[in-house]
This record gives structure tokens, sequence and C-alpha cells, in this order.
């Protein structure tokens, strides 16, 4: 059993986490449509994602552990928005739990981390595709002040159907409200 959030520690990812970090993106590739990736990965084809995490401090890649065994629970990402010069001061957002580490708070320590990484560097928005439905991570979003921007219809076909894809934007940098809502 996961252990509580409370427990769970949250830290810059490193080559070290290749495996685990291919391991559990490859659930969601498998069996869901929750990434549009059809084909799993080795590790081996992985690495290129993950070395692009490690260059600077606007990209950054954060994974949540359970500290008694090691184990990954969780990541969160930041991206390059698009690659033209003017959208870099957007990237694009993502996290991913263990399946049984959902629902627990994990993804929550997870985006508080990654924005805190965020914060001081020269970025201006960030913007989350959340394919749908996906009441939990449409919870977080918004949770982190995210807004619903808008919504692609059908945009991408995975198991022999399309689905939608819910584009979400929060603010960065001077001027972005402290909006995660503590509740
Ligand atoms: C989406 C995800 C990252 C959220 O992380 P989490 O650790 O499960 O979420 P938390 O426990 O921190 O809770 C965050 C919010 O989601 C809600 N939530 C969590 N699991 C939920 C579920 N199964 N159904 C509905 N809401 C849920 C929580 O109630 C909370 O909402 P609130 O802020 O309104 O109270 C996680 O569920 C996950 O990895 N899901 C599969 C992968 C995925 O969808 N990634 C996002 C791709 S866009």
């Amino acid at each position: 059993m996961p252990p509580e959030s409370t427990e769970v520690q949250v830290s810059a990812g490193t080559e070290a986490d290749l495996d685990a970090l291919t391991d559990l993106y490859n659930h969601y590739v498998r069996d869901t449509p929750i990434t549009f990736d059809t084909a799993v990965f080795t590790p081996e084809e992985r690495r290129p994602w993950l070395l692009s995490h490690l260059k600077d401090g606007r990209h950054p890649l954060l994974v949540a552990r359970d500290p008694a065994t090691d184990r990954l629970l969780g990541y969160a990402t930041a991206s390059p928005f698009r690659p033209k010069a003017a959208y870099a001061t957007s990237v694009e957002v993502t996290v991913y739990c263990a399946p049984d580490a959902a629902g627990r708070g994990v993804g929550t320590l997870l985006y508080e981390a990654l924005f805190a990484a965020l914060d001081g560097q020269d970025l201006h928005r960030a913007y989350a595709g959340i394919a749908l439905p996906n009441e939990a991570s449409a919870r977080l979003h918004a949770r982190f002040g995210f807004r619903l921007v808008g919504t692609y219809r059908e945009v991408g076909r995975k198991f022999g159907r399309y689905w939608d894809v819910a584009w979400y934007e929060k603010d960065l940098g001077p001027g972005a409200e402290a909006d995660y809502d503590r509740d």
C-alpha cells in the first residue's frame, strides 16, 4: 500500500529513474487513452525524453517516491509548449501517478513542487491537455488555477475510437495570482 502523501518525498528526477519512469508511463500508454502515445517504450527509447528534462530549470522532471521502499509513485514535467522561439515563455505540464498511488494527494504534491520549481523562471503561461474524460486531472488542474481554454473534438484516435482533448491554461511569473486553492 502506498504511504500517506505526508510521507511521500518529491525530488528532481535523474537517469537512475529511467526504468521506473518508463514502466509507469507504459501502463497509461498500453491501457488508457490518457496519453496519445500508442506503442509502449523501452527505457532506451524513453531516454531522450528524460534527458530533455535534465538540461535546464525551465523544463524540470520531478519524481515522487515512497521513502520506505524507494518506489516511484509518480512524476510531473514541464516541457516546451511548441518549438518556435516565441513560444519559449510557455510550457506544457503533465503529471502521472502510479495507478495504486492515485487519489492520495501525490499529484498535488508533485504539482506544488513543479510550480515552485518554475517560479522565478522566465515563463508566462503553462498549458495542459487532458484527454476526456478525466475527472481527477480536471480537478487537479482546477485546484492549481488552470482555466479551461477550449476542447479539441475527436483530435486523437486510440483503441479504435476518437477522443476529445480539453486544453487548460495557467498564468505563471510576475502578476500571476498565488492560485493554489488549499481549501
Ligand atoms: C490525475 C492525477 C495526476 C491526479 O493526481 P492524484 O494524486 O490522483 O490527485 P490528488 O489526490 O492530489 O487530488 C487532486 C484532485 O483530484 C481529485 N481526484 C483524485 N482522484 C480522483 C478520481 N479518481 N476521481 C475524481 N476526482 C479525483 C481529488 O479529489 C482532488 O480534487 P479537489 O482538489 O477538487 O479536492 C492522478 O489521478 C493520475 O495519475 N491519473 C492517471 C494519469 C493522468 O490522468 N494524468 C494526467 C494526464 S492530463
